[in-house]
């Protein structure tokens, strides 16, 4: 039987900058370069579970623009069904600029454009083909009454969710996300929600634990280098990171969480395919861009032969 994920969530076109330092207030500098790329944390989990080989459909709004196109082309190329992409008139598409440093760390800024029409409608308007997904993955780039009422109906028919709360936001509600059966925000994402410090181990695992007891199944915290942390009401475990030296780290929490995505519709084992996807978003940062630096599952295969030569192949 052919399992199949669905991201209800955004898109945008990235606007990447490489610096070599932050100007500050003020300043203007000098860059070495630029490059436009498909991204967005919806696209971007999509498009990594596409080129492991997973089937995937994506609800999302592109904007009245230039970028519309490419940005459909692109999900196509990667294999993605955008049978419930649509362009909103007037609209700009989805852009975020971003900048990022020597060290490979970026710093980020969206303008949502279209995908603040992705209104709870879209989803009822998908329901048919949404039904035959095994998973649904959101993010906070599209309208938060969206993700309640996506979680709200996956819930209702027995389909199992995946929330990423990035970018962080103070004002969602725990009690409409607690049919949640993954939420997998980063530390500082973690500490939003929780209203919890984040700072040592301990915090993190009691402030997951913190968002278990409302009821979330499974909390899967991300920390970089750190690797990932696996919570749930009884159980801790430390997914080991894979060290590779960063070219560019824009994107790597959405490999992770693409990646997750396809290994557990394909194996519903939760830890085995949280240690597939540390060497996936490992790989992903050796890369420049978000999406074009997603592996395919031969240089996935390639590079977990080379980095992790122990993990089992699932
Ligand atoms: O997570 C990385 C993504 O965040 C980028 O692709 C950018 O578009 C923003 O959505």
């Amino acid at each position: 039987m052919t399992r199949k994920i669905g991201v209800v969530g955004s898109n945008m076109v990235d606007l990447i900058t490489y610096v070599d330092r932050m100007p500050g207030p003020g300043e203007t500098l000098e860059a070495p370069s630029f490059e436009i790329g498909c991204g967005g944390k919806g696209a971007n989990q999509a498009v990594a579970a596409a080129r492991l080989g997973a089937q995937v459909m994506m609800v999302t709004r592109v904007g009245d623009d230039v970028f519309a196109d490419n940005t459909l082309a692109n999900l196509v190329r990667f294999g993605v069904d955008t049978r419930h992409v649509r362009k909103v008139p007037g609209r700009s598409s989805g852009v975020a600029p971003i900048f990022v440093e020597p060290s490979g760390e970026n710093s980020i800024l969206i303008v949502k454009g279209a995908n603040a029409d992705l209104l709870p409608a879209a989803v009822d308007e998908a329901a048919a083909d949404l039904q035959s997904c095994n998973l649904i993955l959101m993010q906070m780039e599209v309208p938060t009454e969206t993700v309640y009422h996506t979680i709200e109906w996956a819930a209702r028919h027995g389909i199992e969710t995946l929330l990423n709360p990035a970018p962080a936001a103070a004002d969602l509600a725990l009690e409409r996300i607690r049919h949640v059966t993954f939420l997998v925000p980063n530390e500082s994402e973690l500490a939003t929600l929780s209203g919890l410090p984040t700072d040592t181990d301990a915090q993190i695992v009691a402030a997951a634990r913190f968002l278990i007891a409302q009821g979330i199944r499974v909390v899967i915290v991300t920390l970089g280098r750190r690797g990932a942390r696996l919570v749930t009401a009884d159980t801790v475990v430390e997914i080991q990171a894979v060290s590779v030296a960063p070219r560019d780290t824009t994107g790597a929490g959405d490999a992770f969480i693409g990646s997750f995505a396809h290994f557990y519709v394909k194996t519903q084992d939760v830890l085995a395919s949280l240690q597939q996807a540390a060497v996936y978003a490992a790989h992903s940062i050796t890369r420049l861009g978000t999406q074009k630096a997603y592996a395919s599952a031969q240089e996935f295969a390639d590079f977990r032969q080379t980095h992790a030569p122990d993990l089992p192949v699932i």
